[in-house]
């Protein structure tokens, strides 16, 4: 598997501190040249690796860390995302009307045609999403919904070996409720940090 973490700045680069202390491998990019970004990117880890964006997007796994209404700018990027998993870390303020009660990864999904895509690491502040997710015996839980199940399974063994604990909540209209930040209607879960136990 290959990653790219699409958008370098607080949730891109608290994500890119997760796989650096697993070194795990990530491509890292934003609107701004791959230079622009290496200093930072070498800062973070040896594993951290700077690329434009057409580059990084050769990832198979792709993470969405720019704000909301920039997901259809990354989208236009590829022709296809046909064989791509898209995850969604994004979170909006305030709701677009266009949505019309639908959870905002809906309107990702639909940007992203033939992406399987997963919501994830969204629901934690940037500063704790940075820091290690293995506390005090336990690993800091994130929540994962897709329409596909399939695309959920490797998601999952990610977030495992980046040492968070991954909670499957179900479909996007059904965990995304519980997790999403809209406006003044928040899920229950959101900026809940927990952990789990090992078993
Ligand atoms: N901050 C949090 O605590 C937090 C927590 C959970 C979820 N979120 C969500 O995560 C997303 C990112 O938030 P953030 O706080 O990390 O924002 P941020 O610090 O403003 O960073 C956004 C990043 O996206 C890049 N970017 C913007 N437009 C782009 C485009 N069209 N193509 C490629 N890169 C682009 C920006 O870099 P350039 O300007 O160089 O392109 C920047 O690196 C948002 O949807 C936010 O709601 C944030």
């Amino acid at each position: 598997m290959s990653y790219a973490i699409v958008g370098f700045g607080k949730v891109g680069q608290a994500l890119a501190h997760a796989f650096a202390r697993k070194n795990i491998k990530v491509t890292v990019a934003s609107r701004r040249p791959p230079e622009a970004l290496a200093p930072q990117a070498r800062a973070i880890g040896p594993t951290v690796v700077a690329k434009s964006l057409r580059d990084a997007l050769e990832a198979d796994t792709i993470i969405l860390a720019v704000p909301f209404g920039e997901h259809r700018e990354v989208a236009k990027a590829l022709p296809s995302w046909e064989g791509k998993t898209v995850i969604d870390a994004t979170n909006m303020f305030p709701v677009p009307e266009e949505l019309d009660g639908l959870p905002s990864s809906a309107v990702i999904a639909k940007a992203f045609t033939g992406a399987k895509l997963v919501k994830g690491f969204n629901h934690l502040i940037a500063a704790t999403l940075a820091t290690d997710p293995l506390v005090e015996g336990g690993h800091r839980v994130v929540f994962l919904t897709s329409d596909d199940e399939d695309a959920i399974a490797p998601v999952a063994t990610l977030a495992k070996q980046l040492g968070f604990a991954p909670v499957k909540l179900g479909k996007l209209n059904e965990g995304g409720a519980l997790v999403h930040a809209r406006g003044r209607t928040w899920g229950q879960l959101i900026f809940q940090d927990l952990f789990k136990k090992e078993q």
